[in-house]
């Protein structure tokens, strides 16, 4: 069977800074597709290209999906840590209309062999619920978080299922990170 990438003729290639119109293209779907979720994180345009340029610098992987005319269909980054064993995915959004083809499967897969060739171990990042997506939102995780999160369940396609899907688990929540009841989900995934 033909993958996403194989019947779309997408590539998926490094976002450079030389290329402000992609760049632009990849604010404008940050800003789109975080909004929804998680209002305010991007509140606008600027705030979204702040983290495209940020996605630029030392330490970083920063991938886009292309087109072959040349339209920006999806973006991923992420950020070196721990000595360069383990990277930070953080963001990854796909336009809209093209989610639920395997894009976001190939962006995923694509940045574990950018990490693997960098020589880091671990993929790991943070998911955050706080519109009550799923069963940890909205609730009073403590005592017994460990419970909580073995039993999660997913109310309303948090991407913590994607990411399930694409080769991460669970690793861990922080309760109230974003404020009471609005934990962050860790997920994590082996790079060998
Ligand atoms: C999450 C996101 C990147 C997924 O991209 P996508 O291109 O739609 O994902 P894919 O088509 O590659 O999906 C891979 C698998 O995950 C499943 N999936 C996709 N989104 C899902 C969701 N929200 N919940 C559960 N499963 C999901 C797909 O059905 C597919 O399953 P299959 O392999 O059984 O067919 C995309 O929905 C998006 O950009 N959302 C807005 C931004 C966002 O949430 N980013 C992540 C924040 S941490």
């Amino acid at each position: 069977m033909l993958s996403t990438t194989e019947k779309t003729g997408l590539r998926i290639c490094s976002l450079v800074p030389e290329n402000e119109a992609r760049l632009k293209e990849a604010a404008r779907i940050l800003y789109e597709g975080f909004n929804e979720c998680w209002p305010g994180s991007y509140p606008n345009l600027e705030s979204a290209m702040e983290e495209v340029r940020a996605s630029l610098g030392e330490g970083r992987i920063s991938r886009v999906a292309v087109t072959p005319g040349g339209e920006l269909w999806g973006w991923i980054s992420a950020a070196v840590q721990y000595k360069g064993h383990v990277w930070e995915l953080h963001p990854l959004v796909v336009k809209e209309q093209f989610r639920r083809q395997g894009i976001g499967r190939a962006l995923v897969e694509d940045l574990a062999r950018q990490v693997k060739e960098r020589g880091g171990l671990t993929i790991w990042l943070g998911t955050d619920d706080e519109t009550n997506m799923t069963s940890l939102g909205g609730v009073e995780l403590f005592p017994g978080v460990l419970d909580h999160l073995t039993n999660i369940q997913n109310l309303h396609e948090h991407p913590f299922g994607f990411y399930q899907k694409v080769g991460f688990e669970i690793i861990g929540v922080m309760p109230d990170a974003n404020g009471l009841g609005k934990p962050d989900i860790y997920m994590g995934m082996p790079v060998r």
